[in-house]
């Protein structure tokens, strides 16, 4: 019985990896016919831009792009996004890059696995998209600090996206490694490249008039032939753009003025909309957006009937995987939830939605020939519920952890002295003092962003942006005062990117004295400080009486072909969720995001592999008050729905 079970699951398996080949065949097919029709052979000319249409190789051409992070898709998918990108009538595919990730540490480059941008781009290539690169260095994209990596803030003077020596100095090393490794990939040189877009929405943002000819000569002096653009909102138009480089709107609406606005800016020139907002992004504790198919498909139309381009943000939102999700700044602080769904026409998991149909049916209009085939989507599982069997309070885990650091003061994040100088990126950070005695203790604002504090490991009160005192209990002797610190986002938007420093940022108080002499530890939740907890021998199976925050490991079990599901944590409150090494991001109970997306891909296959396992730091919901009520440790399941 047992051994013809194993025998008609191998079969499956067999023929699932069989119909994979076979769709993988047609894939090619459908891609390499579309490479030798679209893609000329002798290229003449790049993209032009010197009439009121752009020309590719001396033909006209619209450009009807999407926009899809390869940083927010698993890589295993790009080519199936892309596929789905062709089929729904698109030409081009757009994405930015982000610094902070290929240069966690400074001097430290990574461009291989999820992040091989090359590999992105010959993948468009491949499936006959042209591509439009807008490599920042600032991205804005819902993405911690703009895309900027933390370690920039270590310096105190620091004005970004300014020509400011220390941020100048910083741009020209990254761009020394990006810029060579997309050169070879532009148009002109046998490649998909067909424009950059300089900066990001600068017009909205900066006064320093020298940054962008700045950003613009750093891009042309190291190889960058193909077209330039910059792109920027109603907002910023007027004083954005750049003496010589084509002007492109983003926005959601027609508002007739502000494309008169641009037409006028630069007559006889091509019109196009880098950033049509398909959707929108969503915060914690707000509302998840909505942007109806039937609002959105009669802009689009009329954009197109007017001879415009158009790229829409975002035609694939993926996800904010890890710690990477930016926070609006404008008050209250606003961070942005894991999913980054964006209602855009490939939903997070990739699959179609009724937006894509509509705009296949309206691209179609625009295309001579006819569309490839819509690929099948992937299937969605959901899995028995995850057994949680073990536990390690934060408490225990401490000894586990680097030393702390000493320090008179509190030391922000991006200042400690950990991650070879770099400072702590992201993740959490655990402050400790002794103190003699109880009273009002007072954050003066510098929580960034959300502090569990306890007294002698007793749970006391949060302090975050609207709570800034607590009541501290009178007790004998000296006791431990601790503060989790939790990063729970750099605001990517707006004029505070340069006061985006997380944990303790100044003093706390305690009846109005400064307290000092603290123990600070930095959990970082990298790939190796879980695998250094998780090699620990202090977990122990789950307690009745749990204390957190803690991390709690658990199994899940995958029969069959690993497929993708979404993990609901229905009682728990708020952490992160990691599987087989990877982070799959923030969760918070007060949603609008109730589940985790978790690609297929990153599971392993068949019940008798190790099974994955998961680490949660558990706290308690800050939002709600205090947390009393506690799920069920068993409740973690998977399903097959986002929302
Ligand atoms: C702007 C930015 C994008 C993104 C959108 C909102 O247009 O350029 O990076 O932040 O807003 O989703």
């Amino acid at each position: 019985m047992l051994v013809s079970r194993v025998k008609n699951h191998a079969i499956r398996q067999h023929r699932v990896l069989l119909s994979l080949v076979v769709l993988g065949f047609l894939i090619w097919r459908s891609s390499s016919r579309v490479r030798v029709t679209d893609m000329p052979a002798v290229r003449v000319e790049g993209l032009n831009a010197n009439s009121s249409r752009f020309t590719l190789n001396g033909e006209p051409i619209r450009i009807l792009g999407g926009s899809m992070h390869y940083f927010r898709v698993p890589r295993a998918y790009w080519s199936d996004r892309m596929v789905k990108m062709k089929a729904c009538g698109l030409n081009t595919v757009t994405t930015y890059v982000p610094w902070n990730l290929h240069e966690p540490e400074r001097g430290a480059f990574k461009f291989h696995g999820q992040l091989e941008l090359e590999a992105f781009i010959n993948e468009a290539a491949r499936v006959g998209l042209w591509v439009i690169l807008r490599p920042g260095p600032y991205i804005c994209a819902e993405w911690d600090l703009g895309g900027l990596p933390s370690w920039l803030l270590r310096d105190k003077n620091m004005k970004l996206r300014t020509t400011y020596p220390g941020f100048t100095a910083a741009v020209n090393s990254y761009l020394d490694k990006l810029i060579p490794r997309v050169v070879p990939l532009q148009y002109m040189k046998g490649g998909p490249i067909i424009a950059f877009q300089v900066e990001n929405e600068y017009g909205s943002y900066g006064n320093d008039s020298q940054y962008m000819s700045f950003i613009k000569e750093a891009l042309v002096s190291r190889g960058i032939e193909e077209l330039l653009v910059t792109s920027d909102n109603r907002q910023g138009l007027h004083r954005g753009g750049l003496k010589g480089v084509l002007k492109t709107i983003n926005l959601q609406k027609i508002h007739p003025e502000v494309l008169r606005q641009l037409e006028a800016a630069q007559p006889d020139r091509p019109m196009m909309v880098m950033e049509y907002w398909s959707g929108w992004f969503d915060v914690w504790g707000g509302l998840h957006h909505v942007f109806e198919a039937d609002e959105m498909v009669p802009v689009i139309a009329e954009l197109l009937s007017q001879g415009m381009s158009i790229n829409l943000y975002m035609f694939h939102g993926g996800t904010n995987f890890g710690f990477m999700g930016g926070a609006l700044g404008n008050q209250p602080y606003r961070p942005m939830i894991t999913s980054y769904d964006y209602d855009a026409p490939l939903s997070e998991a990739g699959d179609y939605t009724p937006k894509y149909h509509r705009l296949r049916t309206l691209f179609r209009g625009y295309q001579s020939d006819n569309l490839p085939m819509m690929p099948k989507s992937q299937q969605k599982k959901p899995y028995k519920a995850v057994t949680v069997f073990q536990h390690l309070s934060l408490w225990e885990a401490l000894v586990y952890l680097e030393k702390p650091h000493h320090s008179l003061r509190p030391v922000n994040m991006e200042n400690l002295p950990v991650n070879n100088g770099n400072g702590q990126a992201y993740g959490y950070t655990l402050y400790e003092t002794a103190i003699t005695s109880g009273g009002t203790l007072n954050s003066k604002n510098n929580v960034r962003d959300k502090a569990l504090v306890f007294v002698d490991k007793v749970f006391i009160g949060v302090l975050d942006y609207k709570t800034l005192e607590l009541a501290v209990p009178d007790g004998k002797g000296e006791r431990i005062l601790s503060l989790l610190v939790e990063n729970c986002g750099r605001v990517n938007f707006g004029k505070d990117l340069n006061n985006q420093r997380k944990g303790l940022v100044g003093d706390i108080v305690l009846n109005n004295t400064p307290l000092r002499n603290f123990n600070i530890f930095s959990l970082d939740m990298k790939p190796d400080f879980i695998e250094r907890l998780q090699s620990t021998k202090q977990w122990k199976s789950v307690p009745k009486m749990l204390t957190y925050p803690a991390f709690f490991q658990g199994k899940l079990w995958v029969s069959g072909y690993p497929a993708d599901t979404f993990i609901r944590l229905s009682g728990w409150s708020k952490g992160v969720v990691f599987i087989n090494g990877q982070n799959l991001g923030r969760y918070w109970s007060i949603g609008p995001q109730q589940t985790l997306y978790l690609p297929g891909p990153w599971l392993k296959r068949g019940v008798n592999q190790v099974p994955p396992t998961y680490l949660f730091v558990r706290s308690q919901a800050c939002v709600c008050g205090i947390y009393t009520q506690i799920g069920t440790l068993n409740s973690i399941s998977c399903v097959s729905k986002l929302y």
